[in-house]
């Protein structure tokens, strides 16, 4: 396929675009040093489907980047955005409002838990935690607790790029090239069950409550008087989907109430039904404070992220000359949010929490099947978001080393799954795992589908170490 000006889309691509989170060499012509690939060009999608430029299909294991819960080609949400920007393309959120943004605001405060009823827009999920940060530290100024700034996170999450939320990421690799970053910013243990200290191995309870007391040591060491907020993922993705053990959420709500620290659910990936339920909060009984999120609530169609406040964070800005002094020209765009209007009008006619809820279970034992190959060291995760973590012995939990893990994962998994139909996403932030998302459209068939393309290109993963 030819790009209008008539180089093949891949060159272009490989000449021109500067890709996210991309290693270029991989594309770069081989007398230049590089690997000679073709960048891959994805020009079309159909629910859960998607088509490259060569023709070929794939099913999207991935909903983009947990992005699309609806699937793709909807035209629903297409024509509603169309008629968004034809009535008003345009105004900022900057002491105006506008019909969309009110609806969706009200939309989402209602199906929000608890007191969670303010909702600031951003343009996606970094901001929408760069927010979240910002709005603690201001609130606490506000309410005569001036020191408390301080924030924690856990170790390996991923809470986006920009320098604030990139300080929460407890991924050393992604900030080494951006240090120094906000201070402030403190990690603590997440909840790998299949990784806890040797004592803790056959007793996930007793783990949570040991993962959770992790937070309640860090605000001690820092000094409950400097540390604000505590940003959590319901369920971890980066390291591969670690659910929260029975009670963690419980004990972490107390130690926040304990020490006056805000919890923050960072729910980017999980809300909108990825778990089950609207926000994944609920999933697993905890009332936070701030949630923040973004993907799934467009399904992709159009950027837009949000925080949603309670009232008790939003009360000292009602009065004076108070204000948040922050904001984004694109924050709550009207046709992202007509976008998100459509999409959860979608979410709710096609009943996709209840389908979510009825069928993780099946897609949970479609990918338990693989257990039995040597490399599958662990599946975990929650709703339609697993996690299968790959190790050197089954028995041992041995994991691969670094050029092990370079040959296993970018040298042959990541084109492999490709080449066998399923674009899921390879990953070796924490151990080396293979990531599912699809969308929440998805049934068992495509369980076993999913589940037979990833036992074909598994079962010749030793071949390629
Ligand atoms: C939990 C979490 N927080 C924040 C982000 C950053 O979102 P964005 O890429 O929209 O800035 C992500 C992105 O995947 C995420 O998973």
């Amino acid at each position: 396929m030819l790009t209008p000006a008539g180089t093949p889309y891949t060159h272009a691509a490989r000449d021109h675009l500067w890709m996210h989170f991309t290693r270029h060499s991989t594309f770069e012509p081989t007398d230049r040093g590089g690997l000679g690939h073709d960048v891959p060009v994805i020009v079309r999608g159909e629910g859960h489907t998607i088509w490259d430029s060569r023709g070929r299909h794939y099913i999207d294991g991935l909903a983009g980047l947990f992005v699309n819960q609806v699937g793709h080609g909807r035209t629903e949400i297409a024509e509603a955005m169309a008629r968004q920007a034809s009535e008003l393309a345009f105004h900022p959120l900057w002491s105006f409002a506008h019909p969309r943004a009110i609806d969706l605001a009200e939309r989402l405060a209602s199906a929000a838990p608890g007191d969670l009823n303010r909702v600031f827009f951003t343009t996606g999920g970094g901001e929408a935690v760069e927010s979240a940060w910002k709005l603690a530290k201001q609130y606490f100024k506000l309410t005569g607790k001036p020191t408390k700034h301080k924030v924690i996170s856990r170790s390996i999450a991923y809470h986006g790029t920009p320098q604030g939320a990139l300080a929460l990421t407890g991924i050393p690799d992604a900030k080494k090239m951006f240090e120094p970053l906000v201070p402030g910013a403190f990690k603590v243990p997440n909840t790998n069950f299949y990784r806890a200290p040797e004592a803790l191995r056959e007793d996930e309870k007793a783990f949570g409550q040991w993962a959770a007391d992790r937070i309640g040591e860090a605000i001690e060491f820092e000094g409950p008087e400097t540390v604000a907020a505590v940003f959590l993922e319901p369920v971890q993705n980066s390291g591969g989907c670690f659910p929260p053990p029975p009670g963690y959420f419980e004990r972490v709500r107390e130690i926040c109430d304990e020490y006056d620290v805000l919890l923050v659910s960072d729910e980017v990936i999980c809300a909108f039904g990825r778990i089950g339920s609207m926000f994944a909060c609920d999933d697993f009984g905890y009332q936070p404070d701030i949630i923040t999120t973004a993907k799934g609530v467009t399904s992709g169609y159009a950027p837009l992220g949000l925080m949603l406040a309670s009232d008790r964070l939003f009360e000292p800005f009602r009065e004076g000359t108070t204000m948040f002094p922050h904001g984004y020209t694109w924050g709550g765009h009207p046709v992202s949010c007509a976008a998100a209007m459509a999409n959860l009008d979608i979410f709710e006619r096609e009943g996709l929490s209840d389908h979510v809820k009825e069928n993780a279970g099946l897609f949970r034992a479609a990918l338990d099947t693989l257990t039995d190959l040597p490399i599958v060291g662990d599946v975990r995760g929650a709703g339609f978001f697993y996690g299968i973590e790959l190790v050197k012995d089954q028995q041992t939990r041995e994991t691969f080393d670094d050029d092990e893990a370079e040959r296993l994962l970018r040298g042959y998994l990541t084109p492999a799954l490709f080449e066998a139909g399923l674009y899921c996403r390879a990953d070796d932030r924490g151990e080396p795992v293979i990531q599912l998302a699809p969308p929440l459209t998805i049934g068992p068939a495509e369980f076993d589908d999913i589940a037979a393309r990833l036992r074909s290109v598994l079962t010749d993963a030793e071949r390629h170490l």
